[in-house]
């Protein structure tokens, strides 16, 4: 396990949340150069099932080819540039919807129109052009560099932490509606919703309920080789001021990962479950996080379904909205002609008030873009 690995005191400059060419530099030596979720391994269960993503403007889909391999390419026909398919769905062949040009599920081209006295290319010469995927824990991410390191490196032992610490993993499935899943859209930059994911130092002055319903003081952050590890337990209370939980049947402890630069995930407290979000930059000012969740495949008891809506309207109405009004509230201020950069507060024993996970997310940022 890596250390807190930089005393730097100073958080980024005002300048790397509110750039446009920071952006630009981040999208291709960050979003362009790193695994990005992009689905769940049930959403392919068949040949020819098939999700699509996007990472900015590059569109990319998923399938799984008859002979059971999943495989990635960039969502573009090679003849003129048209996009091959739209959302999620099956395909025995993909065709092109421009000029009909077919192409199987491993990417070959099988067809094109013509005659005798057609000019036109050799079917082997032509291919869709493959994107890198890979798996971790059922979920499916994307990379555009063709020379990544495998996930399993790029993270090494993350997959059998989280299955070591969520066992029922592999038997939830995905909630009812979330297949395309949900996106939250808040005005600030995408870091600074990362930066407010990786410390608990705000949940006691700006999270009343939530704080009511955790013991922060025992939450524990624990830093990895690319990704960090939120441990956060209850207050073992069945009412709080957040949502009831069920201390026999609920999720009572916390576990929530951060993989670098954009994924999070794990699991809340609450009617058992898991979700994975991506957060996806839009302008330097516009984040739209995107979440797909896991659920139990029965109900755990028969109270579950009303613990598991109150705990929804919860997120959905308060704590998601506290979180909100903090973030955009904090993209002003790297605005203000006052603010040049930040200060970290670090405690290798309070947790609960450190902020040395996010130091490591901008410690690993900075040595990606600019080491
Ligand atoms: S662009 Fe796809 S068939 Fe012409
Ligand atoms: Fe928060």
């Amino acid at each position: 396990m890596l250390q807190v690995n930089s005393d730097r005191q100073r958080t980024p400059e005002a300048k790397y949340y509110i750039s446009d060419d920071v952006l630009a530099a981040e999208r291709e030596k960050l979003f362009f150069d790193s695994w990005q979720f992009a689905g769940h391994i049930s959403q392919l269960v068949a040949a020819g099932d098939f999700v699509t993503t996007s990472i900015f403007d590059q569109n990319i889909l998923i399938v799984r080819g008859q002979d059971d391999e999943i495989r990635a390419f960039y969502n573009v026909c090679p003849h003129r540039g048209h996009q091959l398919v739209e959302g999620e769905g099956n395909k025995r062949v993909i065709t092109c919807p421009y000029h009909a040009w077919t192409f199987g599920l491993e990417g070959n081209l099988r067809g094109l129109k013509k005659g005798a006295n057609t000019a036109a290319p050799d079917r082997s010469e032509i291919c869709l052009s493959a994107v890198r995927v890979d798996q971790l824990a059922g979920f499916l991410f994307v990379n555009l560099n063709p020379d990544a390191t495998a996930l399993a490196d790029f993270a090494p032992g993350l997959e059998a932490q989280i299955l070591a610490t969520c066992p029922e993993l592999p038997d939830l499935v995905l909630e009812e509606g979330a297949a395309l899943g949900h996106t939250y859209e808040c005005g600030a930059n995408w870091k600074i919703l990362i930066d407010n994911y990786l410390e608990c130092h705000h949940c006691g002055p700006a999270h009343d309920s939530f704080n009511d319903m955790m013991d922060i003081a025992n939450s524990k952050f624990e830093l990895f080789e690319n990704y960090t590890y939120q441990v956060a337990p209850t207050a073992f209370k069945s009412e709080s001021k957040a949502f009831p939980l069920d201390l026999d049947h609920d999720v009572t402890v916390g576990n929530f990962w951060f993989l670098f630069p954009n994924t999070v995930f794990g699991q809340f407290p609450g009617t058992r479950g898991f979700y994975i979000s991506r957060f996806d930059p839009v302008t330097p000012d516009l984040t739209e996080r995107r979440t797909l969740s896991l659920t139990t495949a029965e109900p755990t008891d028969p109270d579950m379904m009303r613990r598991h809506k109150l705990r929804s309207d919860w997120s959905v109405n308060v704590v998601s909205q506290e979180d909100r009004a903090l973030c955009e509230n904090v993209q002003r201020g790297m605005k203000q002609r006052g603010y040049q950069q930040g200060w970290y507060i670090t405690d290798p024993d309070e947790h609960g008030i450190s902020e040395h996970a996010m130091r490591y997310f901008h410690d690993l940022y900075l040595n990606a873009l600019e080491g």
